[in-house]
């Protein structure tokens, strides 16, 4: 095979990552994936099971935040590109453990950026640090305006401030050092293999088993969703066209406070379950808010979309279907995440070898 390309995606067994490593072996067989990924509660080689066995694909367990390791691992590879998604993800983890939080999000983003600084420094491959952020850094909005790739930072949360963190160093490095970075931002993403702790798949999951649906606040926040799909497909269009030390806000323009959200998830269960429709509302429990609940998040995406001819593909009313149909048809997958089964599956696939 000859390979143009060698690209480390990190997190690649997390939500985002996995769609984004299937994405890339699919499209480019002539390139090689390398996926990295410690494999916290988060990370599931499962949800690549379709891929794994692929010519074009590699999986290596391990840590962002061991420099050594990524040290060596950089020198081994020579990594052409790295699109970095490794990250403690879940604002309410980073409530109860922010430590986690800045050793993953910005300690181990620092470790890839000197590893790559390192390797590309001696060669003259076109080369590409791609680094994975969120619109969150960007704090929370009233009820008007939109996030634009300008707006200042102002994060709210020890996630948001680990995110912010890393972006900074990320443009510090092309700054300092002529790293080729790029930085996109994005809002809340949905769709398959999302580990249920996140307000859709968790939802799903409680109407599925007539558990209380526990609504923070008054259920009156605002998230822009996009459908999980269209995100990769904007990281896949900004690595190839992007233009190097710039960001790209990446948003469905489509914003729902989560009470409206919720009604019409419980309405789409009823339907599939075959419950009479306003069964599952009665599920709805308003619960004690997030510290800090940001109100609301609204990303402007017109850069990449004018830029780069991105847009969502996908209207939201059939994301949502389809999302739900899956986690419906996916049972198996729901219960080994919500037993912790799928912990085993590294051990049955990778270290029995
Ligand atoms: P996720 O929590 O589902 O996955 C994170 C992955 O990173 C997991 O596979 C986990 O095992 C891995 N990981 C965690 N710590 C690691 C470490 N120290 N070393 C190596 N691997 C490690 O997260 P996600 O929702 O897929 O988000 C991916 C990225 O996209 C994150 O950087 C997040 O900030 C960003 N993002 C997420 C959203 C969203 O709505 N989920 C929106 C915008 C941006
Ligand atoms: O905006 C992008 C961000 O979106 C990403 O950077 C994060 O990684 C991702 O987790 C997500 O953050 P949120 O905090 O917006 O997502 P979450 O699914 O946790 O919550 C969505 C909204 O639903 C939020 O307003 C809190 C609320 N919520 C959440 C949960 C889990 C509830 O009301 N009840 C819940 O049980």
């Amino acid at each position: 095979m000859n390979l143009k390309k060698t690209i480390l995606i990190t997190g690649g067994a997390g939500f985002i990552g996995s769609h984004l490593v299937r994405l890339y072996v699919n499209k480019y067989p002539d390139y090689k994936i390398i996926n990295l990924d410690k494999l916290t509660y988060a990370g599931n080689l499962a949800n690549l099971k379709d891929i794994e066995d692929k010519a074009n694909y590699e999986f290596v367990k391990g840590d962002i935040v061991d420099a050594d390791f990524i040290h060596d691992l950089f020198c081994k590879y020579e990594f052409d590109g790295v699109i970095h998604l490794a990250a403690e993800s879940h604002v309410d983890r980073s409530i109860t453990n922010p430590t986690e939080f800045i050793f993953t999000n910005i300690v181990g983003t620092t470790n890839l950026l000197n590893a790559a600084k390192f390797i590309w420094k001696e060669n003259n491959k076109e080369n590409l640090f791609y680094h994975v952020s969120t619109d969150e850094v960007y704090g929370s909005l009233g009820k008007t305006g939109f996030f634009v790739e300008t707006t200042p930072y102002d994060p709210r949360s020890p996630y948001s401030a680990s995110k912010a963190s890393s972006d900074h160093l990320v443009r510090a490095y092309y700054h300092t050092f002529n790293l080729p970075v790029v930085i996109s931002n994005c809002s809340n993403n949905y769709g398959s293999f999302q580990f249920p702790e996140k307000l859709i798949p968790l939802f799903i999951n409680n109407i599925r088993e007539n558990k209380p649906l526990p609504v923070y606040g008054k259920g009156e926040n605002i998230r822009d969703w996009l459908y999980v799909e269209d995100h990769a497909i904007a990281i896949d269009t900004i690595y190839h066209n992007g233009k190097i030390g710039d960001t790209y806000n990446i948003g469905g323009h489509n914003e729902w406070t989560n009470i409206a959200l919720i009604k019409v998830m419980c309405k789409e269960m009823d339907k599939r379950l075959g419950r009479k429709i306003g069964t599952s509302e009665k599920l709805i429990t308003y619960v004690k808010d997030r510290a800090g609940h940001d109100l609301r998040y609204a990303i402007d995406s017109t850069k990449l979309q004018e830029e780069l001819g991105w847009k969502p593909s996908l209207q939201f009313e059939e994301g949502i279907e389809r999302t739900i149909g899956w986690y419906l048809e996916n049972e198996d997958w729901l219960k080994n995440v919500t037993s912790g089964q799928y912990q085993k599956y590294y051990e049955e696939q990778y270290e029995k070898r």
